[in-house]
């Protein structure tokens, strides 16, 4: 059992707990992350920024300079824009990978393909453990460090508990890690446990991990690391501040990621909210979120409820990453989708394996359930929500080799049984299956010879 009760995680510095749904300001959060007084999620805000933030031009001046920095804090792409962040102590160093600095690709195929004249991938798989998660991860640890725990923890459909598990074990931490029994891809798994984690394998499916880690974090001194947790949140947002230097400020019109817990949208329409109030950005992206069909909630949500109350689903996916059926953030989700006047999608599995293929094909590749942003890309083109001549960027959230087994499936024609003809000529152009051959000159010209036939 966990020991040394740990300390309040009262602040001292700039940022205060804020209620998303009462409004009630905080100095200190609860293990739980909930409001004290309703209940709700909280969020981390900054009211002293109106009258301390140096200006967007010097901001922006700032940023840039430390790129050339040799210091560990500078060189990680989410702490080099800490003004955007909670404040460190004078000497506390955060415990850093060097996450975020991950490149803006342009899809050159697949905005052909689609009919775009620009198309980007901002490539979150890029991070050290493989996922955007990572980005999150450095605060929420370093606070959790802060905070005295000796123990931090999280439920988790794969990327969240490998990046929990190396940034515990680079800061000294203890990890346990809840995972759905059998859905989560052996990659995922692997890293949790050469990071040294307590990885527990529970028969039941994310939703029903997480629901445990709330039960756990009121009983024990453990320090949650999912996304309700609002440090996470806080990190998450430099994937778009960063996006934004990478195109020299200038707002592309859309952004569109993945939903699953629903905290990397909320993360990102927080970043764009505050970066327009800073007058980093003359206007607002729209920001999108996509979802697998099996596992819908905010879709739903939105259509069926107005966004009033959560309709959960019991969720179904060959993407596991997003196979959440009771997303924990839908509020602050539906609220940023709602400000920047985005978009919410769902994609078949058919939809998600060919996207995926065709990003693969760019060189890039990416985990299925990024995949799904390419795949909504389309949905929204035909709606005429995206033009074709508006800038568009992807969020791909997840490295290629996250999920092998699915995308090995996918070119041995194993995935699933493609519904109709038209549908399975599609594939099959975008299937890639290994050749066995014995082992003779003969035999490897022979296969470059068919594979030059049209
Ligand atoms: N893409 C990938 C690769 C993910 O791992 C996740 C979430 C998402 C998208 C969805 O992001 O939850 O913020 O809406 N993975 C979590 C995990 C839940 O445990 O690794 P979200």
């Amino acid at each position: 059992m966990p020991s040394s009760p740990p300390n309040q995680l009262a602040t001292e510095s700039d940022f205060r707990f804020r209620c998303i749904a009462c409004g009630h300001l905080g100095d200190s959060a609860g293990q739980d992350f909930r409001c004290a007084q309703c209940g709700d999620l909280l969020e981390i805000v900054y009211p002293r920024w109106r009258e301390s933030m140096p200006n967007a031009e010097h901001l922006k001046s700032t940023w840039r300079t430390r790129r050339m920095s040799s210091s560990a804090i500078d060189r990680s792409g989410v702490w080099r824009f800490r003004e955007l962040l909670p404040t460190l102590n004078n000497d506390e160093q955060p415990i850093t990978l060097r996450e975020g600095n991950t490149p803006l690709y342009e899809l050159p195929r697949c905005a052909r393909l689609t009919g775009m004249t620009r198309l980007f991938a901002k490539h979150q798989g890029m991070n050290p453990t493989g996922s955007f998660k990572d980005t999150g991860m450095t605060v929420a640890a370093t606070f959790a460090r802060r905070a005295g725990f000796r123990w931090v923890a999280c439920a988790s459909t794969g990327n969240t508990s490998a990046s929990m598990a190396a940034y515990a074990a680079r800061g000294g931490l203890h990890s346990l890690v809840l995972v759905p029994e059998g859905k989560i891809s052996w990659s995922k798994l692997s890293q949790a446990l050469d990071y040294g984690s307590l990885t527990c394998q529970l028969r039941t499916d994310f939703d029903g991990c997480l629901r445990l880690l709330q039960e756990l974090v009121r009983e024990a001194p453990v320090y949650q690391l999912n996304s309700i947790n609002p440090f996470r949140l806080e990190g998450q947002k430099t994937l778009a501040i960063e996006l934004l230097e990478q195109l020299d400020w200038q707002p592309p019109e859309h952004i569109i990621v993945p939903g699953g817990n629903l905290g990397n949208s909320s993360a990102i329409g927080k970043a764009l909210l505050e970066m327009h109030e800073l007058g980093l950005i003359s206007r607002l992206p729209k920001l999108s979120v996509i979802q697998a069909e099996g596992a819908n909630a905010l879709v739903r949500t939105l259509r069926e409820a107005a966004g009033k109350r959560l309709v959960s689903v019991q969720a179904e996916t060959r993407a596991t990453a997003i196979r959440i059926g009771n997303p924990a953030s839908w509020k602050k989700a539906a609220n940023v989708l709602e400000a920047t006047s985005g978009a919410c999608e769902q994609v078949s599995e058919l939809e998600i394996a060919q996207a995926k293929a065709e990003i693969g094909a760019e060189g890039i590749g990416c985990e299925p359930a990024s995949a799904v942003t390419l795949a909504g890309l389309k949905k929204l083109l035909q709606q005429g929500f995206v033009k074709p001549n508006e800038t568009v960027v992807l969020a791909l959230t997840g490295n290629l080799l996250k999920d092998p087994d699915y995308t090995i499936d996918f070119h041995r024609g194993e995935l699933f049984e493609p519904k109709d003809e038209a549908a399975d000529a599609a594939m099959k152009k975008l299937r890639r299956p290994p050749i066995v051959l014995d082992a003779t000159l003969d035999a490897v010209i022979q296969t470059l010879e068919r594979a030059e036939k049209p």
